[in-house]
């Protein structure tokens, strides 16, 4: 394309740019939209924790791109009618849907600040670099990881999980797989974990190129840990038929029931292997900071490769994880290309520290760790130390109240902060019990009372709640037992009903 065909001259004499003309009233909104969101967390739980998206929101928001300015303010209204009172609801205290934190008002503040400064930490020596080199020795300090370790803020668990089994391959000895590829593997690459290890790290495997079958899903015992027996004999018999295991992967809370595999014991199976050992502590890597819980999660800092998450327990704003690999230099090996374009230099803003795109798949990376600096000076790590443990308290109390409850039964043993539980009726088959139960969890989101969400254990479709909400109160756990079984009762009438006029 020839730049010729643009008429420049007429273009300059209007030059724009996309700030706002009028400064002063894009501030005073500013203020406003910052008072909105502040009620809104304050006032949340007198909200109902969810409400469906109306038609008319979903019309206001499938309309064609728009091509002429709309005003800041006219902007804001839509946003408050149209997508503020429909949120996904993990903000509430009565949210213990998937495992999604509820971030916190400070932190919203620094996503703010941190886009208002739009750096880009893929390379340069300025501020943001400092801030992120920072928060990663703090996340290593604070979970008593090596300090020698290298790491990297990612967007969450998957990416996490992805950067440390990407540089597990990359580093698998004799092979130089980031030449070579796999087409020159002389055997098949193994990697094991439980049955009960997170969906994101099997598609890394795939992405990865090894295969889904490469990813050998071990059996989990009655309390869904890692059946280590079974693990032995599943490496034995690969490497008896000249497959190449080359990584363990251990859950530091499986996302179905917050089960700790005995990681101590994976790390003694990977060093005499030789074979690498990754933690996915996505969920639960950060109940290791809980004295009480220490023991159960000892071997975490044995690991070769630790994802973590802070949009979880450490109620950061979405998005931010974070991954850390004890060896720099492997860390560094799979990911480094030395392009023209990136160059360090000795002075200037391409000096400083060494750019985290070697550390990682992206380039151009936002200021993630601004939210996480913020916070952890906001409230010191001993705070989120007592939310932590705190959290694992109110899972034990639910626990309680479902034990002394008849009509409800709990489905896994509360080791963590997952709760597992149904209602349950003797009358009831194993069918129709699974019916009511998802009927009983779609009743609690459409009410508006309560985010619970769901799995399947051992054939049993079960309400899952897990506690990662630092607004949760004791009665909220009492309003969600009490509301579970009143929706169970009302389904049995309805049924009752049913059966009369059948
Ligand atoms: C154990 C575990 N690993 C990985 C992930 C994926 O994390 P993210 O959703 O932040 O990508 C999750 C998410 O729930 C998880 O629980």
């Amino acid at each position: 394309m020839s730049t010729n065909k643009i008429d420049f001259e007429k273009i300059l004499e209007k030059e724009e740019s996309l700030d706002p003309s009028n400064w002063e009233q894009l501030k005073k909104l500013g203020h406003e939209m910052v008072d909105t969101m502040m009620d809104h967390l304050k006032n949340i739980g007198e909200q109902p924790v969810w409400q469906k998206p109306t038609n008319k929101a979903k019309i206001a928001l499938d309309k064609p791109i728009p091509t002429e300015p709309h005003s800041h303010a006219e902007v804001f209204s839509e946003f408050r009618e149209n997508i503020l009172p429909f949120a996904k609801g993990n903000i509430h205290p009565r949210f213990w849907g998937w495992v999604e934190g509820g971030g916190t008002p400070f932190g919203m503040l620094a996503d703010m600040l941190a886009a208002g400064m739009n750096s880009n930490l893929g390379i340069g020596d300025h501020s943001a670099v400092y801030v992120e080199l920072q928060v990663i020795r703090w996340i290593k300090e604070f979970l008593g990881f090596s300090s020698e370790a290298s790491g990297l803020l990612v967007s969450g668990g998957s990416m996490a999980n992805f950067t440390a089994l990407t540089v597990a391959r990359n580093n698998i000895p004799d092979m130089d797989l980031r030449i070579k590829g796999l087409f020159e593997s002389p055997s098949r690459l193994m990697i094991y974990g439980s049955v009960e290890t997170h969906s994101s790290i099997q598609k890394t495997i795939e992405t990865l190129g090894l295969g889904a079958s490469s990813f050998v899903k071990i059996p989990a015992d009655e309390n869904f840990r890692i059946d280590i027996k079974l693990l032995k004999e599943a490496i034995e018999k690969d490497r008896k038929r000249g497959r190449i295991p080359f990584c363990v992967i251990g859950n530091a809370g499986t996302v179905n029931t917050g089960a700790i595999d005995p990681l101590h014991q994976l790390a003694t199976i990977a060093k005499k292997e030789n074979m690498w050992f990754h933690v996915d502590g996505a969920f639960g890597a950060f109940a290791s900071v809980v004295n009480e819980f220490k023991d159960d999660i000892k071997g975490i800092e044995e690991a070769d490769s630790l994802a973590l998450d802070l949009h979880k327990w450490m109620c950061m704003p979405y998005e931010v994880g974070c991954v850390l690999i004890k060896n720099r230099k492997l860390h560094r090996k799979a990911f480094h290309i030395s392009s023209p374009y990136l160059l360090s230099h000795e002075k200037g803003l391409p000096a400083g520290p060494d750019s985290f795109n070697h550390y990682g798949l992206q380039l151009s990376k936002g200021f993630n760790g601004l939210k996480v600096w913020m916070s952890l000076k906001e409230h010191g790590s001993e705070k989120y130390r007592r939310i932590i443990r705190q959290n694992i308290a109110q899972a034990a109390y639910l626990g309680h109240l479902i034990d002394d409850n008849a009509e409800l039964e709990l489905m896994a043993p509360v080791s963590l902060n997952i709760v597992c539980y149904r209602f349950t009726h003797p009358d009831l088959s194993l069918e129709e019990t699974n019916f009511i139960n998802k009927e009983i969890l779609m009743m609690l989101h459409e009410s508006g009372i309560a985010i619970v969400t769901y799995t399947i254990l051992n054939g049993a479709y079960v309400l899952r709640v897990a506690n990662v909400n630092h607004r949760s109160r004791k009665k909220d756990f009492e309003v969600l037992v009490k509301e579970t079984v009143d929706a169970g009762h009302f389904l049995l009438k309805e049924k009752m009903k049913r059966k009369a006029v059948v």
